[in-house]
């Protein structure tokens, strides 16, 4: 099949829409991606043919719910290549993914003084909750620095894994569009005794994942930005050591008995699944896989080089030193997701111009604020592209730029 946007982009009702005469360019994707009709239609004919509870009830309908539900995690098994389907566990998102994870593995391995790697370039939900446990438990973070052109640093790799517990990295920037060597991160943290914590929020929705080839130890990732609905997100982790880890949260589905001096513990994945789950968004979850399946990630992959490649020389041969684009310039070690400085025009103004353009790009410090000082700003414009974006939407995005080279430049 020959990959085209134009005609992947008919399948998402909302990318069609006309706002005061203009077309919409929708370059927001590494914030959230947006819908193709399989999913909206999968959900809303779940919702109106099969919804009920799962693994709760005996009758029919909630048996048919709950395989649905099931089947959603075994796809999500397929496209990760993960060992075994019980390993997948359903949160409300990446973030809640990532909290897990420090939370209950951090509470029953790491103790005052311990160390954890982590990376200047990673998103606050892969920050902050180590720095919880640097409250709660005394443990160190020490940080993978970058190099000039946005890439880890891997020179003091080695001592920085020194006697660590953890090394917990992204495998693709959300601001710098950097992809990490996933594996080599893998081996060097298991060569030093530490475990491997991938954040695939910006990774998985745009490249094949195969945690079984990466040799990782966990993985964290949104539905939202894959095609898939909000409200849903994954952890998957090795059986070992998610069996050997306490529950995150408590309460319904995660037991398996309670009484008055205590409870036990439900069997994996339910362990960590407290509470009603999301159960219709599961269900759009494996339309978007499968959508995103049947294109296939190795295309999808391909239009995203091609499209990024069009855009860093388009960007960069219309305004030259007025453009500073941020992250490497290979395409190889980059996904779609371009931050950028333009003249001494203020993100959020960019931004603004570019809306009246309808074109949406974010501008903010992107969940990054260790990454936006090391760059040296407060905040940059992001432009991110994703399966349904086209060289049109680049050269729009180019041509939209000059109005705020004319409104606003110093
Ligand atoms: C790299 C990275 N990690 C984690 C997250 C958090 O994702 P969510 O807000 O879906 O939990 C994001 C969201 O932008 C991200 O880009």
């Amino acid at each position: 099949m020959t990959f085209n946007a134009a005609i992947i982009k008919k399948d998402f009702p909302l990318l069609n829409r006309v706002i005061n005469g203009k077309p919409l360019v929708y370059l927001d994707s590494a914030n959230t991606s947006q819908k193709p009709q399989v999913v909206i239609d999968a959900m809303s004919s779940f919702m109106e043919t099969t919804y009920a509870p799962t693994n709760r009830s005996a009758y029919q309908l909630a048996s048919e719910s709950t395989d649905a539900f099931e089947g959603a995690r075994e796809a999500v098994r397929a496209f990760i290549n993960a060992p075994r389907t019980n390993e997948v566990i359903f949160t409300k998102n990446a973030t809640e993914a990532l909290n897990l994870v420090a939370h209950s593995w951090g509470h029953a391995n790491l103790k005052s003084g311990d160390v954890v790697v982590l990376t200047h370039m990673e998103h606050h939900a892969n920050i902050v909750p180590w720095h919880m446990l640097v409250a709660e438990l005394g443990i160190q973070l020490r940080w993978v620095p970058l190099t000039g052109d946005g890439q880890l640093d891997l020179s003091t790799l080695p001592q920085l894994l020194n006697g660590a517990k953890a090394l917990s990295f992204t495998a693709m920037s959300n601001v710098l569009g950097t992809i990490t060597p996933v594996k080599q991160l893998c081996d060097a943290a298991h060569g030093a005794g530490a475990i491997a914590i991938v954040d695939g929020c910006q990774y998985v929705p745009h490249n094949i994942t195969d945690v079984t080839a990466w040799g990782a130890d966990f993985l964290a990732f949104s539905s939202h930005k894959l095609c898939g609905p909000s409200g849903i997100g994954v952890l998957w982790g090795r059986e070992t050591l998610l069996d050997a880890m306490p529950p995150f949260l408590g309460g319904g589905n995660m037991i398996s008995d309670v009484r008055l001096d205590g409870f036990s513990c439900a069997e994996l994945p339910a362990k960590f699944e407290a509470g009603t789950p999301p159960i219709t968004e599961a269900i759009g979850m494996h339309a978007a896989l499968r959508y995103l399946s049947d294109i296939g990630m190795d295309n999808i992959r391909a239009h995203e080089k091609e499209i990024t490649a069009y855009a860093i020389s388009t960007l960069n041969s219309r305004y030259g030193d007025d453009i500073t684009l941020h992250g490497p310039s290979d395409v190889e070690v980059r996904g779609a997701t371009l931050s950028f400085k333009f003249k001494n025009v203020h993100p959020h103004d960019v931004s603004q111009v570019l809306d009246q353009s309808n074109i949406c790009v974010r501008a903010g410090h992107h969940c990054a604020k260790p990454l936006m000082k090391i760059l040296g700003a407060n905040a940059t414009a992001r432009a991110s592209f994703y399966l349904y974006n086209s060289f049109e939407d680049v050269d729009a995005l180019a041509d939209a730029l000059a109005n705020a080279d004319d409104l606003f430049s110093l």
